[in-house]
């Protein structure tokens, strides 16, 4: 997929969840012998769970999520939480004495789930692993899915962070993407949000149908009002297998775009926010720790339908991917295990894997971070490194790594240098 967009600008790309890495290769069929990793350390760990029911599927959305028929009540939520809390249980032998740093409910909407529901899911995974005392443990919701008593509910059951997909503030752009909600609603989600949690996050979208550069800054400065400690802004993209991809609108060009971008950075950096990451943007002490994890080559658990984990063995990393469709989920959670692919993470193509999520943070990483969670020491992809310096894409001392901004813009040129195949 990487091939495909070389040499344009980086698409952004969503992080709230694993799922959403459109870049990650489908995993393969097993290959047991490609395996040389060796970790002397295990990395922190993280569990996602996937909720992939919404109340209609929007026109630009890729993700694992299925439209409920029907009033809300109408998912299988019993048979789900069951189905996900055996996943959890037969997940467990791979992460035997370990403990859990961040959970993240993500979507689909999560906040079609009952409190009761999401009490029930952190009350199994308390009783059958440790979860830290001080873990995040966000739940992404749809403004047009919010009741003050269930924000109220899932704050009691645990969850500490919450995350809005706004998209925009605007009601003719809100219309154009097929939300379910309009401005009065995302504003009003927004406050009942706030009167429940300290730390939440808004999700934006620029560079959307017919946007100028103003209406883009418009709602970012909507967003601005309301001081959440985190925002995600996203470019848009036309992903395959949607309806906005076989329909395209019209969209803003690239320069629009690119100016949408730069002026959406400025005036957040002016207003305290450090952008860390591709899309992301936090006010201090607030970046998602959750996510932080995904980019940092941490360990994660995914359950639910689709989900995708990755988890290291002082020999190996392993990659699992749960069966997509609900029904088929919860059958094959039910008989004892549904993971449908499971696969290794050879020393051949972990180079590639690392940076592919490391070199999002605008920070870089620590260069001793490579060896500790690739499991592979720092020479082997000492040439895509040379060649990514020589090119401009990156700084590097022996403490750290990171891109600069013309391999942020280029990232996925940079990214291409360390796949195994490539010749630098
Ligand atoms: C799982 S959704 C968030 C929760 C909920 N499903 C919702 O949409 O309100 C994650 C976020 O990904 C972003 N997103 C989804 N599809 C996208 C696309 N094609 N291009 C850019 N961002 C996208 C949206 O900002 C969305 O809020
Ligand atoms: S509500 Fe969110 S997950 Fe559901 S279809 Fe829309 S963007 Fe996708």
């Amino acid at each position: 997929m990487i091939g495909a967009v070389l040499s344009s600008p980086v698409a952004t790309a969503r992080e709230s969840s694993p799922l959403t890495t459109p870049s990650v290769p489908a995993p393969r069929a097993s290959r047991l012998t490609q395996s040389a990793v060796r970790f002397t350390a295990l990395p922190p760990l993280s569990l996602y769970i996937h909720i992939p029911w919404c109340m209609k599927k929007c026109p630009y959305c890729d993700f694992n999520s299925h439209a409920v028929r029907g009033a809300r009540g109408d998912i299988p939520e019993r048979e789900y939480v069951a189905a996900l809390i055996a996943d959890f249980e037969q997940t467990l032998p791979r992460v035997w004495g370990r403990r859990i740093h961040s959970v993240f409910f993500g979507g689909g909407t999560p906040s079609l789930l009952s409190g009761g529901a999401v009490d029930e899911i952190l009350a199994a995974v308390r009783a059958r692993m440790p979860l830290a005392p001080d873990a995040e443990i966000t739940l992404e919701a749809n403004p047009g899915t919010v009741e003050a008593q269930r924000f109220h509910d899932y704050r009691a059951a645990g969850v500490n962070r919450l995350s809005l997909g706004i998209q925009s503030f605007n009601p003719r752009h809100l219309k154009a993407l097929g939300r379910i909600h309009d401005d009065t609603e995302a504003r009003r989600a927004i406050e009942v949000a706030r009167s429940h949690f300290d730390n939440f996050n808004l999700d934006l979208m620029y560079g959307l149908p017919d946007q100028t550069v103003d209406e883009a800054l418009a709602d970012i400065d909507a967003a601005l009002a309301f001081a959440p400690p985190h925002l995600s802004a996203y470019h848009l993209t036309l992903e395959p297998n949607t309806y906005f991809h076989r329909y395209p609108p019209t969209l803003p060009d690239d320069d629009s775009t690119a100016d949408m971008q730069q002026q959406i950075e400025a005036v957040l950096a002016g207003r305290g926010y450090d952008h860390y990451e591709t899309s992301a943007f936090a006010k201090p002490g607030a970046q998602c720790r959750h996510n932080l994890n995904y980019w940092l080559f941490g360990d994660y658990i995914g359950i639910g339908a689709g989900a995708h984990g990755k988890i290291s063995a002082p020999d190996r990393l392993l990659r699992e991917a749960r069966y997509r469709q609900p029904a088929q989920f919860m059958d094959k959670a039910a008989a004892g295990n549904a993971v449908q692919v499971a696969d290794e993470i050879g020393a051949a193509d972990v180079g590639f894997e690392f940076m592919m999520n490391a070199l999002r943070l605008n920070g870089g990483f620590d260069a001793r971070l490579f060896a500790e969670r690739a499991g592979v020491p720092l020479t082997a992809v000492l040439k895509p490194l040379q060649a990514a310096e020589q090119r401009g894409f990156i700084t590097r001392d022996p403490l750290r790594i990171a891109p600069t901004p013309l391999g942020r813009r280029f990232l996925n040129d940079l990214l291409q240098l360390f796949l195994p195949a490539a010749k630098v």
